[in-house]
């Protein structure tokens, strides 16, 4: 079974899906750890809770980015991770962290990107005038909410919508999307492609070997 480490910065509900959906017998991984670089971050008790190590780092406490990037690498690699998953983990990585989880570091971002990388994504797409918005999970490249995408879902912008209706209805997707691209991974079946991300069908679902499921954009139902 794959070993994951999950990064989480605060609430952690990103992290609370992978839990539920391993729970449930729907992602079959070992969280091996949670780590967050701040101590306050209510994500860890919730973690805590669910039986699972837990450690923070408090980049606070370190000169600059590339000092805390190596104790933190440090401490994710006691646990020997097949995947290092960003779970609400808001901090701009080094390169030279990134380079060492190439392939092995996913995140999540509330954007359809590569629109709205960075903060404040719900504000800046109603400020846009978008019709459709949503989430990605991605491999994380160098490029801060760059990287091969892994899945993507959209939903519609309605015209009343405030900044919080989006977040709360693209949290929703989040929630779906983040344990089915960790489980395409424990399973084997994602593979990178000139930059880009295959999904190999799966060898025990007869659907999938007549019609390979396509890496999906999940349509929220207005
Ligand atoms: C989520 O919406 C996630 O997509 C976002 O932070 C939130 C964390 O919530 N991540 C980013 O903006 C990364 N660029 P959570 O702690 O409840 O999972």
């Amino acid at each position: 079974m794959k070993n994951i480490v999950i990064l989480i910065s605060g609430r952690g509900s990103n992290m609370e899906a992978l839990i539920a959906a391993r729970d449930a017998g729907n992602l079959p991984v070992n969280i091996a750890a949670v780590i967050s670089n701040r101590p306050a971050a209510k994500g860890l008790e919730t973690a805590a809770q669910a039986g699972i190590v837990t450690h923070y780092i408090d980049h606070k406490a370190f000169a600059g980015r590339e000092a805390f990037d190596a104790a933190l690498a440090e401490c994710i690699d006691q646990f020997a991770p097949d995947l290092v998953v960003l779970a609400g983990f808001m901090r701009i990585l080094t390169e030279g962290f990134v380079r060492h989880y190439e392939g092995r570091l996913m995140n999540i971002h509330p954007s359809l990107l590569p629109s709205f990388p960075g903060l404040h994504t719900h504000q800046r797409a109603l400020e846009e005038g978008v019709r459709i918005h949503g989430c990605t999970v991605h491999f994380v490249t160098p490029t801060l909410d760059h990287g091969p995408v892994i899945i993507q879902a959209a939903i519609p912008v309605l015209d009343d919508d405030s900044e919080d209706d989006l977040a709360a209805r693209i949290l929703i997707q989040e929630h779906k999307i983040y344990p089915q691209a960790v489980r395409w991974f424990a399973e084997g079946r994602l593979r990178l492609e000139h930059g880009r991300v295959r999904l190999a069908a799966a060898l025990n679902d007869r659907a999938a070997l007549i019609s390979p499921e396509p890496v999906v954009t999940v349509l929220e139902n207005p």
